[in-house]
């Protein structure tokens, strides 16, 4: 099959809109009574995350059909494409469900292995951040930038779900990390790392994550001044956990968290 030519600067564009298209149709169930399915990874599942991930990916099928396309809800189409699409529906389905207004719809592209376009949208917040290696880190249009904060004592911690933390073994580091922050929030999920991208905080830890839940954090990060790494300092997103900080206090975090800071 032919490749469509495409540039990073299209692929962000379309992004934002078609995640922004896919945010529109949660909002029709955001806020009523929603029922939702558990998964056999124990995370829920509504009919707003598969109405959201269809919708993506037959937008994708259409314009290119030669790319692949991982989404939390419906697997892996074209495996072993040379773009790939990464798709969480409703990131912060709990939240959700809660009608929490701070999920989002997040989308990742890779090119040849690597994280390239990455997009978080928030439909009840009106927020969308969205970056592309190169191209820049864009907040509503404007551009999205870190904190300059240079210190962990003056920095505002966020996580998901400090309950997670407990039982996880990075929980040693946590304390620590805990104890340095100025601040420390739940404000988690994907809007956590984007508080940081758009210097809101400094640090977003999370101990658990699938690649759909961390697509869009290399290249909105990086593209922001900051950084996005698994707890072991690799980049991408295939590590299985995500830190977000705005880079000056990366290497720091990294340290506390795995017991020797
Ligand atoms: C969850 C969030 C959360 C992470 C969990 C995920 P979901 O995603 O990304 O931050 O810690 O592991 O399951 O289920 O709300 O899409
Ligand atoms: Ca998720
Ligand atoms: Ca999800």
């Amino acid at each position: 099959m032919s490749q469509t030519k495409v540039t990073l600067s299209e692929l962000l564009e379309l992004s934002a809109e078609w995640a922004q298209e896919a945010g529109a149709l949660t909002l029709q169930h955001f806020g009523g009574t929603l029922s939702a399915e558990t998964k056999g990874d124990g995370t829920p599942v509504t009919v707003a995350d598969r109405a959201a991930e269809s919708f993506l990916r037959e937008r994708i099928g259409e314009r290119f059909p030669e790319h692949g396309i991982l989404g939390e809800e419906f697997g892996e189409t074209n495996e072993g494409a040379s773009v790939r699409w990464i798709l969480d529906p409703i990131d912060g389905t709990k939240s959700f469900v809660r009608g929490v207004p701070l999920y989002g719809v997040l989308v990742g592209i890779e090119v040849g292995g690597e994280p390239a376009v990455g997009v978080a949208h928030f439909p009840v917040l009106g927020e969308t951040v969205a970056g592309a290696l190169g191209e820049g880190c864009f907040w509503n249009g404007g551009p999205a930038r870190i904190s300059s904060i240079s210190t962990v004592a003056e920095s505002t911690l966020l996580t998901s779900d400090p309950k997670v933390l407990l039982a996880h073994p990075m929980t040693p580091g946590w304390d620590s990390l805990v104890r340095k922050a100025a601040l420390v929030r739940s404000w988690g999920d994907c809007y956590g790392h984007i508080l940081v991208a758009t210097g809101r905080a400094e640090i977003m830890v999370d101990p658990i994550l699938a690649p759909w839940d961390a697509a869009p954090f290399v290249p909105i990060l990086s593209e922001a001044g900051g950084m996005f790494t698994d707890k072991d300092g690799n980049a991408g997103v295939h590590g299985g956990s995500g830190i977000s900080t705005n880079g000056t206090l990366h290497e720091e975090v990294l340290r506390t968290l795995s017991g020797s800071g």
